[in-house]
This record gives C-alpha cells, structure tokens and sequence, in this order.
C-alpha cells in the first residue's frame, strides 16, 4: 500500500536524461517542416509527468485506466509514431500491418470520449493514401546511400537528413534527362550545395546553373535549426534578409547557383519582394522545399508545371513524408496520372516523374 510517508520514486535522474536527450535532438538535422525545439520545454515536462505517473501506477497510488481518454492518446501518438515510421521508407511490407493499425485506432475513437475530428481525418487521409498507395514496381531505391558529402557542404546548417542530401547529390550527378534544375526552398543552402555538387560531377552536364529560388527572409522557426556559431552569433531578426549567409556557405558552388530572391505568392504573403516567376526553358529537376500547405504546392504546380517535360521532368517534394505534410501526399495523389512514384529515399523526400502537361 502507498503512503504519503513512503520513498518517492527519483524520476529526477530520469528527467535530467531527457534533458540531455532534448537538447541533443533539438540541435540534431532533421527533415524540413518538424522542428523539435519549439516544444522542447513542454515535451520534457510532459515526460516528467508521465514517468512519475508510471511510478505512481506500479506503486499502487494511482490506477491505470487504458479506456479513459489519456490512455487513448498515447495510443494515438503511438500510432502517428507509426506513419512516421512508414513514410521514412515506405516499404510495401509495412503497408498490411500499418493499415491494420489505422482501422483499429479508427474504431477504437469511435466508441472513445475521444471525438476529435482533427485526429479522425488524419487517420482517415493515411488509409486512404495507403490504400491508394502506387505499385511498388514503379517506386525506385535511389543509389545515393554510398554518396559523399564533401566538408564544405557538412559544414551548412540544414534542415534535411543526411540520407536526403546524399540523395540530392546522387539525382543530379546521375541525371541524364534534358532541361534546368530548379530549387525551390534553399534556406542555408545545404540542399543547393548537394545538386550543385552533383551536378559538378555530372559527366553529362549541359546547365550551367541550377535555379535557386527563396524569399530569403528569416523567421523565427528558423532558430530551431540554427547549430553553426556563426549563424548564432549573427542574431538574424525575423524579417531581415539572410540572402548574405547563404551565399557564404555556398562560396564554393557560387559558379552553379542563379539565386532568385522572391516570394511564390499563394494568397497570404505579405513580403515586397518580386512574385516568384519561371521565364526559363524546360524543367529537368525541380526540387519542392517551400511548405508543406496545399497552396504553396498549388501556386508552384501554376508557376513552374508548364515547362515540365513529359516522361522526363522529375518532381521531388522534400517534405511529402513529414506527419504535417498531408496536403501534399493529397496533392500528389489527385495528380496521379500526371505525377508518377520514382524514389524513395530514406527520410521525408519523394521524387515523381511527370507525364501529361499543366495547362
Ligand atoms: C524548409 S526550408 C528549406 C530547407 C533547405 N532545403 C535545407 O536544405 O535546409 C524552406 C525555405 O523556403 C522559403 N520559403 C517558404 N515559403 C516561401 C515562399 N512562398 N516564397 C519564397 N520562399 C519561401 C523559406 O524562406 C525557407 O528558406
């Protein structure tokens, strides 16, 4: 039996190990759009929480309830934990277990006081796009995993995981298809620095440049990636340009870069900056990194589809993968004829070759 008197549980020692793991993964890369920092705080104190209640349930001052609706919760984040998981590699084998899973957690909030209608649709757009999910054949392993980074591109802050860089090198040292490489999204210029340098190795090499476009306009979320001391000490404020700290990091890539500071309107910005315009020829890769909200990927598709090649222009959308990024799997999956599954890297990155047009 508990008492007030009895020893406490030390969760204290666990916590700190937290602490020390928070700040080791809020200052670790991860793929663009999930930042770990912002709630750094309230993550560890929730995990205080929930390690001290786990203490009190094995020492019998509190009962654990696994229909009320905490319980339920944790299996709801367990289960996003999951579609994390999957869309990392989506690997066919996983598609059966995971489907299972969503239907269950499905009917389990059905008859649960958890109603939530913003939870529900989540799991209801993952099985759909399961369900709807592309023939494996089509789905390609890119080769970029033996792909070397060089120092000078390790060296810039990123938002990306190591596997996607390595990829993005990979796709434009091995692309052989005609047309120009456009980025959209380049913050530090980590992402740019991997075409560029591919694409200097690239035996086939026919552009000159690989088109960079960004507002280049900093905002506060952007602090959660921001590990170089330099950056740090440099205290960008939200609203002023970072244009010079990318070109810095991209010193020695600045012969393969063609840098547009501009804004892709969607309807909610608010920059004076030029609108984002394609005046070039045909798209040979073109790399989505702006958002991940239906109408960034929208006013991309208007902007830069029309010179897109059919059976030949590859689309790769960074942040396709990401548990935020539902918009855009919606995205691509109602372009199904017109966006074609082609590699999956390791991480949040899925890359499509496009066929028809965009009128
Ligand atoms: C996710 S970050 C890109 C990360 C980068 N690819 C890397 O390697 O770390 C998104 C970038 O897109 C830019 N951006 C987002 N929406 C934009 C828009 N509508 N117009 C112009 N730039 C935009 C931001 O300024 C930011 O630098």
């Amino acid at each position: 039996m508990a008492s007030s008197g009895m020893h406490q549980p030390d969760v204290r020692s666990f916590a700190k190990d937290l602490e020390v793991e928070a700040i080791r993964t809020s200052t670790g890369a991860t793929d663009a759009g999930v930042g770990f920092s912002i709630s750094t705080l309230r993550e560890m104190e929730l995990a205080r929480r929930l390690c001290q209640h786990v203490h009190d349930v094995i020492d019998g001052r509190s009962f654990f309830d696994r229909y009320a609706v905490n319980a339920m919760c944790m299996r709801v984040l367990l289960m996003i934990g999951s579609v994390q998981s999957y869309f990392r590699e989506e690997l066919p084998s996983d598609k059966a277990r995971l489907l299972d899973g969503l239907r269950g957690i499905l009917n389990e909030l059905e008859g649960s006081n958890l109603c939530d209608p913003k939870i529900r649709s989540f799991f209801e757009e993952a099985v759909r796009y399961l369900k709807a999910a592309s023939a494996p054949e089509t789905l390609q392993r890119p080769g970029g995993e033996g792909e070397e980074l060089s120092e000078a591109v390790q060296r810039i802050p990123t938002m990306l995981c190591r596997e996607t860089l390595r990829y993005y090198k990979w796709l434009a040292r091995t692309f052989e298809g005609a047309g120009d490489i456009v980025e959209l999204g380049s913050w530090m210029g980590s992402s740019t620095a991997c075409l560029a340098e591919g694409l200097s190795q690239n035996l086939n090499r026919e552009r000159k440049a690989i088109h960079v476009y960004d507002s280049f306009i900093w905002r506060e979320w952007m602090k959660t990636y921001t590990e170089d001391p330099e950056l740090r000490a440099a205290n960008i404020r939200a609203g002023e340009s970072f244009l010079e700290y990318f070109w810095n990091y991209t010193e020695p890539y600045r012969d393969l870069i063609d840098v547009h500071q501009s804004v892709l309107r969607t309807g909610t910005e608010q920059l004076a900056l030029p609108a984002t315009e394609w005046g070039g020829g045909e798209i040979g890769i073109l790399v989505m990194d702006f958002a991940h909200d239906r109408a960034s990927n929208e006013a991309m598709w208007r902007v830069f589809g029309p010179s897109f090649r059919s059976g030949s222009t590859i689309v790769v959308f960074n942040q396709f993968g990401n548990i935020p990024a539902g918009e855009v799997r919606e995205f691509c999956r109602e372009k199904v004829q017109q966006l074609v599954p082609l590699h999956k890297p390791y991480g949040s990155a899925k890359a499509f070759r496009f066929q028809g047009f965009v009128e």
